[in-house]
């Protein structure tokens, strides 16, 4: 009992770690989060460590049944932890020391910290990973719900916020789709790539007990062991790219979020929200602010800064294991809480939109959206040149805009003062729901298409 207090290395030191060091040096606070992981990392080991018959079994035995207490008392929350001890690693061996006794010594044999962390870390990456891929994927529902009312939803589509070509609202929510899609696929390539297991390279240099590490690696989940001890321990690329799939997807849902913002601001009035969205003023009594859509915009600052900082962290360290890394952690959970309340969030914000299609509708003829329209009804039936249609058209819209009216309140004989041979069949390209459906190219905004999308973008979130 008097080695209790005791940090294992004392025996080699001459005088006590001092009191800020100890505060700086301790990472428990964050890294207990990796409880569960070092448990179940340290059982997978123990149980190696016996089958190759490195230790007894009946030290394993005990190694185990001790870790199953502390994981036990963990998850009651009846367990003390100690800044003293540095990390999760060391505070659990300590606690095994006091349950068990000496037996407790056998379980580090052929491993160390630089391994253990970094195994630790990967096991909890990747269920953060899956778990975020779940969160994406209800965005991702949420939105094709939303879309499937909105299919012939006409609204303004915008370049350089200034309105551009008619499109569908369902079009629109659907981009949205097409983005969380290939954030789902980064975190999946992400899981691929960090599917070797660390565990058993040790301090840096491998080790002379003949463990099994490909028994380890696949009771712990992992495809095969990491080919070079040295690298294992010092890799940090899948936190990295963890957290840059993360700042990737928050970018997108800062996006979706700017866009509400505006479409929900009186000056547009495209969109609203229920109630539950937004709050009031404290001065102003006829306010209702978009707060949560704001909030969404703005977390990404803190997923890029996350980010930003593992980078900044890793550039530069030489090989192999440096103490620089123990800050990794809380990157990686702070990233991950954010992106997680960002789409949580995101997924209730869609489902509690919904159009202002009266509104939408006008806007969709403010601003000669359907000036292309007419050009391309010149090419394809009057045999010009899109540079030519494209010419008359400008003229066209050049005599709207000095008569105040829109496109579509112009009469045949007006659109023939700048091309001659016009029969009334033109008058429809400037309907914009007409041009809205004459985008039938595979991808574009055609009623038709946006529903054959959804049918297949269903079948494939299922
Ligand atoms: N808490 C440490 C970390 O997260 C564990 C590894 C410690 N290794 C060492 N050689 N001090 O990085």
């Amino acid at each position: 009992m008097k080695n209790k207090n005791k940090t294992v290395w004392s025996n080699r030191f001459k005088s006590k770690m001092s009191q800020s060091f100890q505060k700086i040096g301790s990472s428990i606070h964050i890294d207990k989060r990796l409880y569960e992981q070092d448990i179940a990392a340290s059982i997978v080991h123990t149980q190696m460590l016996s089958k190759q018959k490195i230790i007894k079994s009946e030290d394993a035995n005990k190694i185990i049944n001790g870790l199953k207490k502390i994981k036990a008392q963990i998850d009651k929350g009846n367990f003390e932890f100690k800044e003293k001890f540095e990390d999760i690693h060391l505070n659990i061996e300590k606690a095994l020391f006091d349950i068990i006794g000496p037996s407790a010594g056998y379980m580090h044999t052929a491993r160390s910290r630089n391994d253990q962390v970094v195994t630790d870390f990967k096991l909890w990456i990747k269920d953060a990973s899956k778990e975020i891929l779940k969160d994406i994927s209800l965005v991702m529902k949420n939105l094709l719900k939303k879309a499937e009312k909105n299919t012939d939803t006409v609204m303004p589509g915008l370049t350089h916020l200034k309105n551009a070509q008619p499109i569908s609202f369902a079009h629109y929510l659907l981009s949205y789709f097409e983005m969380l899609k290939r954030d789902k696929k980064r975190f999946e390539n992400n899981l691929n790539l960090l599917d070797e297991c660390p565990l058993g390279s040790a301090a840096l240099s491998g080790t002379s007990y003949k463990i099994d590490r490909t028994y380890t690696a696949k009771k712990l989940g992992f495809k095969k062991p990491t080919d070079n001890s040295i690298d294992s321990v010092s890799d940090r690329d899948f936190a990295i790219d963890f957290l840059y799939a993360s700042a990737v997807c928050a970018m997108h849902l800062s996006r979706l979020a700017e866009d509400f913002i505006i479409y929900n601001s009186d000056a547009f009035k495209l969109i609203s929200f229920k109630d539950s969205m937004l709050t009031g003023s404290s001065i102003m009594p006829q306010k209702k602010n978009p707060d949560p859509a704001e909030l969404i915009r703005g977390k990404v600052g803190i997923n890029y800064g996350k980010l930003n900082a593992i980078l900044t962290i890793m550039k530069g360290l030489p090989m192999s294991y440096f103490k620089d890394m123990q800050d990794d952690k809380e990157l990686v959970f702070s990233g991950f809480d954010t992106l997680k309340d960002t789409l949580t969030m995101s997924a209730e914000l869609i489902n509690s939109v919904y159009a202002n299609k009266s509104n939408m509708l006008f806007m969709a003829n403010q601003g000669h959206t359907t000036a292309t329209d007419f050009a391309d009804y010149l090419v394809q039936n009057k045999n010009l040149s899109f540079r030519e249609s494209y010419a008359i058209s400008a003229k066209l819209v050049n005599f709207a805009e000095k008569n105040e009216k829109l496109l579509s309140e112009l009469s045949l004989d007006e659109v023939k003062k700048f091309y001659k041979d016009l029969d009334k069949s033109v008058l429809k390209v400037f309907d914009v729901k007409n041009s809205m459906n004459m985008k039938k190219s595979h991808g574009g905004t055609s009623v038709i298409n946006v529903k054959s999308m959804i049918k297949k973008y269903k079948k494939e979130i299922k």
